[in-house]
């Protein structure tokens, strides 16, 4: 439920012009259908106002005159306002559509491209649906206010003006009586559309933790039965949901109230209309016609409409202001981890090069040798290092063993390898260069990186395998199916390499979606190899294919392996052990067992475990060789 008390900001009184003023840039593309849509709001307007004049002057006409051919003419041109209303509403309308969905995609794309940018420290702090709240709600939010707000504000601002001329031009005094209705109006609206809009975000806020609590409650069951938690699971629940209740009732009081409030004053503008009015006529001293009073009625009935819709836009601009917030924020951010300007340069000048096999895009060398940690140190949090002088140095072909109990820093080393953090102290070179000058995109190219719990994406087996290569042939995958032996158990799967994994692989075990990634991971040829933990958690068989199918592809490569089972790194280069964030001891398999130190201790630890278990298993009592 974290991730909901995420979603939820502040709610903000005031409107912030700044903010708006930053998010109208979105539109300026869209300036043309934006000034159409004014336009068209314009006219919609002006033809609005014509209707109860011409309206007015049908009835006199006929009043006077009977069927003649002036009220011939004149219904002519109440049928031509009619025509012109409907092609100006056709015109808004989709104009307002253009605007909407354009600045929706736009958005959209730059949102999308700036949460590629963003480095793993930023995602460390933002639940995911947080994140997806941003892209897809917030911003067609956003978007669709953006032309609507213009268009209410056109329409309703000229159709104001446009009522209280025409009203002052048949018959001043009276007009002035009907708009002193207008300020109470717009105040209650005000009023009644702000709390309306406080309760609708309780009720929204209720509904998403219930959500949530749902959510739980499903991929939970087992959990909760096992531990018999239903009831205390039904009364938190039910706290919510009597929540949402009485904000639900609150919501239809405040709307109960509030149409008949502005609806009553609405009807008292056309009562004192009728009444004033109905005297001069009967008094027959009269400057007003049977016409010009229905007309005036018609007025004052329809001038309450602008205004209510006018604040009720301004509630919804209110109401949209921390969406806005948010998705300016994100489209604002900076990738903490970036090339540096020196970079970017050098990126521009090897731009135009021709691709080179003995050139890095960033004009360095290609190739990697060396890689050294020289003194490094980082926190993920400041005051609470992880890291703390950290050497390293190490050659292409080796094999580099991390060790160590859990929480000790393994995967946090690799990470600053593959530059998805950077250390905050100490500096990593490649081949004498600090990486950090080195282009991102190179060096990020160059790792194949295979995780404990490997995430595929929605599509066939093939898709996910092609993902590390794009341009590689379905004979390509196969092969690297084949090297990491994945292609056993795909061959077997219904439709093969064209089985859909569902989504994030859900349809495959552990083990198979690691030799996935392991194939994903080889097919793009990468120079660094790094695997955390990629054997944890899949049973034996899985296990020696997986050692297999890894053992070929590290092959002629610099590989990190994190493993937790120490039977699977005997043969590593070099073994450290890491320990709250620094090496405790380093060497190689037989070294480290003479030193008879950690490594030894628990190696011969989790051997006799493992014999226990086979002796258990009624297995064969494993060689002696390994204890050595
Ligand atoms: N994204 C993160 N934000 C904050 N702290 C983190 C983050 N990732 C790891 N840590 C902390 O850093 C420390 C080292 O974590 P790390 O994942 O590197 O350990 P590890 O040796 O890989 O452990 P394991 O063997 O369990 O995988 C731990 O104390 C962990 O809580
Ligand atoms: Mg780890």
């Amino acid at each position: 439920m974290s991730d909901v008390a995420f979603q939820e900001d502040e709610y903000h009184r005031q409107l912030d012009l700044a903010l708006w003023r930053r998010v109208l840039r979105h539109a300026r593309p869209y300036r043309r259908p934006l000034l159409g849509l004014s336009v068209a709001a314009l006219v919609v307007a002006t033809v609005e106002v014509f209707f109860p004049l011409a309206t007015g002057w049908l009835i006199d006409e006929a009043v006077a005159n009977g069927v003649s051919g002036r009220l011939y003419a004149l219904a002519g041109f109440y049928f031509a306002l009619c025509l012109l209303l409907s092609v100006c509403i056709f015109a808004f309308i989709s104009f307002a559509g253009r605007v909407a969905t354009g600045v929706a995609f736009d958005l959209r794309e730059q949102a999308f491209t700036r949460l590629q940018q963003l480095s793993f420290a930023y995602f460390d702090v933002r639940p995911v649906g947080w994140l997806v709240t941003r892209v897809t709600a917030d911003v067609s939010k956003i978007s669709s206010l953006l032309p609507w707000f213009l268009l209410d504000l056109v329409w309703g601002g000229s159709l104001i003006l446009g009522i209280a001329v025409a009203m002052l031009w048949i018959n001043w005094p009276l007009a002035l009586i009907v708009l002193a209705i207008m300020p109470p109006i717009s105040l209650i609206s005000v009023f009644f559309q702000r709390r309306m809009l406080g309760s609708s975000r309780l009720i929204r806020k209720t509904n998403s933790q219930m959500t949530a609590a749902f959510n739980e409650a499903i991929t939970g069951v087992r959990t909760t039965k096992t531990l018999v938690r239903e009831d205390e699971a039904l009364r938190e629940f039910q706290g919510l949901s009597s929540g949402m209740f009485q904000h639900c009732m609150r919501n239809a009081l405040q709307s109960a109230a509030y149409l008949p409030m502005v609806m009553s004053l609405g009807s008292l503008g056309v009562g004192l209309v009728l009444w004033r009015g109905g005297v001069t006529l009967g008094s027959a001293e009269g400057s007003m016609t049977l016409g010009t009073l229905i007309a005036f009625m018609q007025f004052a009935a329809f001038l309450h409409m602008p205004v209510e819709e006018l604040a009720r836009r301004f509630t919804d601009l209110q109401s949209a202001q921390a969406a806005a917030e948010r998705v300016q924020s994100l489209l604002d951010t900076e990738p903490a981890i970036a090339d540096s300007p020196a970079v970017c340069a050098r990126l521009a000048a090897h731009s135009a090069d021709a691709p080179r096999d003995d050139v890095a895009i960033d004009g360095f060398s290609p190739r990697i040798e060396r890689i050294a940690f020289r003194d490094v140190g980082f926190w993920y949090k400041p005051g609470e290092p992880v890291l703390q002088h950290f050497d390293l140095e190490v050659r292409m072909g080796q094999t580099i063993a991390l060790v160590g109990a859990t929480g000790g820093g393994k995967s946090t080393i690799v990470s600053l390898l593959a530059r998805f953090y950077e250390p905050t102290e100490g500096r990593i070179e490649v081949d004498g260069v600090e990486y950090r000058e080195r282009a991102l995109e190179w060096w990020q190219s160059n790792f194949g990186i295979v995780l404990q719990s490997p995430v595929l994406f929605s599509g066939s087996v093939r898709e996910n395998i092609r993902y590390g290569r794009l341009d590689a042939t379905d004979e390509e995958v196969e092969a690297a199916a084949r090297l990491v032996n994945a292609h056993g158990f795909i061959s077997e799967l219904s439709e093969g390499y064209d089985f859909d994994v569902g989504e994030r692989g859900n349809r495959l075990s552990t083990g198979q979606r690691q030799l996935i990634s392991l194939a994903r991971a080889v097919i793009a040829d990468p120079q660094v190899f790094i695997l955390d933990e990629a054997t944890s958690s899949v049973d034996t068989e899985t296990e020696r294919l997986i050692q297999d199918g890894v053992h070929r592809v590290l092959e002629g490569r610099l590989s990190f392996v994190i493993a937790h089972r120490l039977s699977t790194i005997r043969a590593a280069d070099l073994i450290l052990v890491i320990d709250a964030g620094r090496v405790v001891e380093q060497g190689t398999h037989a070294e480290l067992m003479a030193r008879r130190g950690r490594y030894h201790a628990l190696y011969v630890g989790q051997f006799t475990r493992q014999r226990e278990q086979a002796w258990l298993a009624g297995d064969a009592t494993p060689s002696k060789a390994e204890l050595r």
